[in-house]
Order: C-alpha cells, then structure tokens, then sequence
C-alpha cells in the first residue's frame, strides 16, 4: 500500500489522472471500511487540490451527518432537502453552485466558501452519503470536477 501520495502538477484533469490510481490502489488493497475509505479520499482530494474544505455527509435517517472531512470545522446535522447537500440528496443529482450566495437556502459553514460541488454517492440505488467540496474562489468547479469526483465516489461502493 503506497504510504505517500505523488502529488501532480499540471492541468486539473493531469491532476484527478494522476491522483486516482493511487486512490484506488489504497481503497481496492485496504479492504472495504466504507468511513476509512472516505477519509483517505478527503485527505487525498485536499492534499492534491487544497480546497477550503472536502469531506462527506452520510445519510442517517431523515438527515446527514458530517461524516470524514478535511478542512475547517462543519456543521454536524443537515435536515433533507435543506442546503446543497440536503438538496443533491432529495433531487439525487449533482449540484455546482458557482457563487453560494446565490443558492437559495445554501448552509453557510464558513464564511470563507465562495463556491461548492456536491455530488450523491449511491449504493444499491439509495443515497447513503454526499460528497461535499468547497473552493475560496467563486466558480471553482466544473464539469471536470463532476465527471473526476463521480470516478471517485464510485471507488467507495465498489
Ligand atoms: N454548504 C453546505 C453545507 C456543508 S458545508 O459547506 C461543509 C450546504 O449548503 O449544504
């Protein structure tokens, strides 16, 4: 099991080409600990990116809860259907919010994110957690980010 990341330089998409081998190697190798398996994804995703912050809600009951995350301290409990990741859960699809002010009803865990990417991860066709990615720049995140990050949430419910 590789101990240390090779972090690239290059384009974003040289970026995530490089970055997810490794992640898979570890997550394939380290057996199937779906919270171990998304701390190393967080940890990874921020050393190689250095966003504000990225980590996961995981569905519990009727709410999500932060789950593993690097970055600045979040809210714990998120009701369904509220904020951006309440939202990517209830409508089960994507959401990149180029100016955070600008979504209606957006959680404001920090006062720093200017912009964010959420994604469901969905096992046996249920939302069981999102992916949540938060950028100090406005208009961050693309359609690179989702096609990359939807590769890497895949690796978690192999
Ligand atoms: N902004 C998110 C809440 C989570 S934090 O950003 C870590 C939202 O509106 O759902």
């Amino acid at each position: 099991m590789a101990e240390e990341l090779i972090l690239a330089t290059g384009t974003k998409t040289e970026q995530y080409e490089a970055l997810y081998p490794q992640l898979k190697a570890l997550i394939t190798q380290s057996g199937g600990d779906l919270i171990a398996n998304m701390a190393n994804m967080a940890a990874a995703l921020k050393q190689q990116f250095n966003w504000l912050w990225v980590g996961f809600y995981l569905v519990q009951g009727e709410s999500l809860m932060v789950g593993p995350f690097q970055g600045p301290i979040a809210c714990v409990r998120i009701d369904k259907g509220k904020g951006v990741c309440g939202q990517a859960w209830a409508q089960r699809k994507f959401f990149i919010v180029d100016d955070v002010r600008e979504f209606p009803g957006h959680i404001a865990c920090n006062s720093l994110s200017q912009s964010e990417i959420v994604l469901p991860i969905y096992k046996q066709g249920e939302v069981i957690a999102v992916l949540d990615v938060d950028s100090t720049h406005k208009a961050h995140f693309d359609n690179i980010d989702e096609l990359w990050l939807t590769r890497f949430i895949e690796l978690l419910t192999l």
